[in-house]
Formats: C-alpha cells, sequence, structure tokens
C-alpha cells in the first residue's frame, strides 16, 4: 500500500515537473534564457578548457555583428599562465584570456569600441553557454596597452578594448543567484 502511494506521488510530481513548472520556467525567460541568466564569474577553480571549446567561444566572438560589417577586432589567446598573470595576477590555474584588440588607439574610436563590445559579449556569453565561467576585464586595459603590445603580439596599429577571462566554474554555480541585481526596468525604459 505504502509502496503504491510513493509510485503515485512520484508519476503526479514528475507529471507537474513536464507539464507545469518547466513549461512556465521556459516562458519566464522567454527563449533568451542564456543572455539573461549569465553572471560575472568569481569562483574560478582550477582546470584547463579544451581547444574544441576554445574554437567555439572564439567562433561566437568572430560571428559579432559590426558597423558596415568591418570586423575591426582581432583576438589574441591567451594560455601562457605566467604571461596571464602579467594581465590578471590572481589568475586561477588554467584560465584562459582573451584580449580584444581594435584598430586605433583603443579608447577614441566609439565605433571601433562598440564593435569591439559586442564581440566581448559575444565570447562572455559563448563561455557561459557551455557550461564555463566568464568575466570581463577593462580595469588592467591601460597598463597592458602600455607595456605588454609586443609580448602578447597584438596586430601592428591596434591597442586592447577588453579581457574576457574563461575558465572552469565552482559545480552548483548558476547564472540566476550568482549576478548582481540589475536596476527595474521601470527606472530603466523609457516607451513613448
Ligand atoms: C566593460 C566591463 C568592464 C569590466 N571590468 C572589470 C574589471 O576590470 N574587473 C572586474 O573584476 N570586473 C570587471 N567587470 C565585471 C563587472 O563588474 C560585472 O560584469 C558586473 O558587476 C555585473 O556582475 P554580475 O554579472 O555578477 O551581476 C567588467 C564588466 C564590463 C561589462
Amino acid at each position: 500500500m505504502k509502496h503504491r502511494f510513493w509510485n503515485l506521488f512520484r508519476s503526479l510530481l514528475l507529471f507537474w515537473v513536464l507539464f507545469t513548472a518547466l513549461p512556465v520556467f521556459a516562458q519566464s525567460t522567454g527563449g533568451v534564457g542564456a543572455i539573461i541568466n549569465h553572471h560575472a564569474a568569481r569562483n574560478f577553480i582550477a582546470g584547463s578548457l579544451s581547444r574544441e571549446d576554445l574554437d567555439r567561444i572564439l567562433h561566437a566572438g568572430i560571428r559579432a555583428p559590426s558597423a558596415n560589417n568591418r570586423q575591426p577586432w582581432h583576438f589574441t589567446v591567451v594560455q601562457n599562465q605566467s604571461l596571464a598573470r602579467r594581465i590578471i595576477p590572481n589568475l586561477t590555474e588554467g584560465n584562459v584570456l582573451i584580449v580584444i584588440s581594435g584598430e586605433g588607439d583603443g579608447v577614441s574610436n566609439g565605433r571601433i569600441i562598440l564593435d569591439c563590445a559586442l564581440a566581448v559579449e559575444s565570447l562572455y556569453l559563448a563561455a557561459q553557454a557551455l557550461g564555463y565561467g566568464s568575466r570581463i576585464y577593462t580595469g588592467p586595459i591601460e597598463a597592458l596597452n602600455r607595456s605588454l603590445k609586443g609580448e602578447l603580439g597584438l596586430p601592428q596599429g591596434h591597442s586592447a578594448v577588453a579581457i574576457v577571462r574563461v575558465g572552469r566554474l565552482a559545480p552548483g554555480t548558476d547564472g540566476v543567484s550568482a549576478a548582481s541585481s540589475r536596476r527595474e526596468a521601470a527606472g530603466t525604459v523609457t516607451w513613448k
């Protein structure tokens, strides 16, 4: 009798999950969950990324839109840990840095910055869609452009715009609970 009760309970629970909870969750993000449920990773753990996944992440950056399809960016993948630590000193073992550079001095051409920023966002989201942690950095950019351009081999005439750090994430971290809060739409959006 007890056994039959638990079987019935389990079937009802499964029914509820399949036909009520999952569709509600899917609707709540309207199919754009991967874009909304991201977070700037802080709890990286040691571990490497496969070359295949790195290629997928880079492909997402390469596919970003740009004004007149100029694609003014370049992606420098820093796997060398001692070089990477000269850019972000407290790096977790195995983290990879992708330095996004654009034509010019990196600060004065707004259009190029915007194009590069779209590629940055694509790299950042692609890494998380593949289950990695990622975080965007501009803090180290000034020092990088001052002293590491040559060592990194940035293309002639390029300056770094941002860095995307990618690495393995502590199990159980999710983009909804780990993210900081955002302002409400009411104070951020104007409708006319
Ligand atoms: C353009 C840009 C520059 C950023 N620069 C840094 C940085 O230099 N150092 C850092 O720790 N985080 C940096 N971040 C990460 C932000 O602090 C983070 O995305 C933001 O606080 C939202 O956090 P959340 O995703 O956890 O909600 C940067 C993010 C962006 C978009």
